[in-house]
């Protein structure tokens, strides 16, 4: 995939990994449009943004992907790569009994069901380009439970296992590209209740992004994700030299 000269829109893009994304592409020569539900963070990020705009508005609420959405066909045509990177977490232990299913419903709502819809809006619009991406940002947490963060978990589970499904849906499709960021421990005000300080730097997780794209690496593992995912391939590996 070109890493310049693309349109790409990156929900959350007012702090944490979605800036830092901002940052490394902007950089690098591509017009960025970023999105977050505070209009005043949004602005503050613009400044360190030089010709970037923004589309405020709540990725978890139905009306607001669809607004974004004609937005993004209406005002900003040439828009080619999505970055999926807005999420929610609740960090809490399930012996406080509070509610916990409320909150893996929002957690589930934001960082699936609300990923699958506002692609499943903007595929027809990515199909019609030349060159087109969608990135989801997913988590080391495909690969574990946390306790403090007990419902998160597996809704970055199923976005992976949609994510890969849309890469094998458009596997033939040689123009929409489907790339999954899994971060691990990164430090942002995100991560803070889980000792997030001691976390990678988010350009870290923008590099890695970078280069994947350059690269045609569709899965893009970060820091100490590398090791689960490499022990997973040698295992997958194992399995199908077995069967053979
Ligand atoms: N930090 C980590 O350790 C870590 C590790 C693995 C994966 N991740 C994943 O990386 C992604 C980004 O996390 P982060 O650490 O960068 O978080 P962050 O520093 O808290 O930044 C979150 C960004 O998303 C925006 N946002 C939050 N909810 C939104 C919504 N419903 N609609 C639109 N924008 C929304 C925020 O702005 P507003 O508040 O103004 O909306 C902000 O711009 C998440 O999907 C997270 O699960 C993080």
């Amino acid at each position: 995939m070109k890493t310049s000269g693309n349109t790409v829109f990156i929900s959350g893009g007012s702090a944490g990994i979605g800036l830092a994304i901002a940052k490394k592409l902007h950089a690098a020569g591509n017009k960025i449009i970023i999105n977050g539900r505070s209009e005043e963070r949004l602005q503050k990020a613009l400044a360190e943004l030089d010709g970037a705009v923004a589309i405020q508005g709540d990725l978890s609420v139905q009306t607001d992907r669809v607004r974004i959405a004609q937005v993004l066909e209406a005002q900003y045509p040439d828009v080619n790569v999505i970055v999926n990177n807005a999420g929610a977490a609740f960090g809490y232990l399930l012996s406080e009994q509070t509610n916990a299913h409320e909150r893996a419903l929002i957690e589930m709502n934001t960082n699936y069901f609300a990923i699958i819809h506002f692609n499943e809006l903007l595929i027809p619009h990515l199909l019609q380009k030349q060159e087109a991406a969608i990135v989801n940002i997913s988590s080391l947490a495909v690969y574990g439970s946390h306790k403090l963060l007990p419902t998160y978990g597996a809704t970055k589970a199923a976005l992976h296992s949609y994510t890969v499904a849309l890469r094998y849906t458009y596997e033939k499709q040689e123009n929409l590209q489907v790339y999954e960021v899994y971060p691990p421990l990164v430090n942002t005000e995100f991560s803070s209740y889980i000792g997030g300080v001691n976390g990678i730097p988010a350009s870290e997780v923008a590099d890695e992004l970078f280069d994947g794209l350059a690269n045609d690496q569709f899965d893009i593992p970060v820091g100490e994700t590398k090791k689960y995912a490499a022990a997973i391939g040698e295992a997958m590996a194992k399995l199908a030299s077995q069967a053979a």
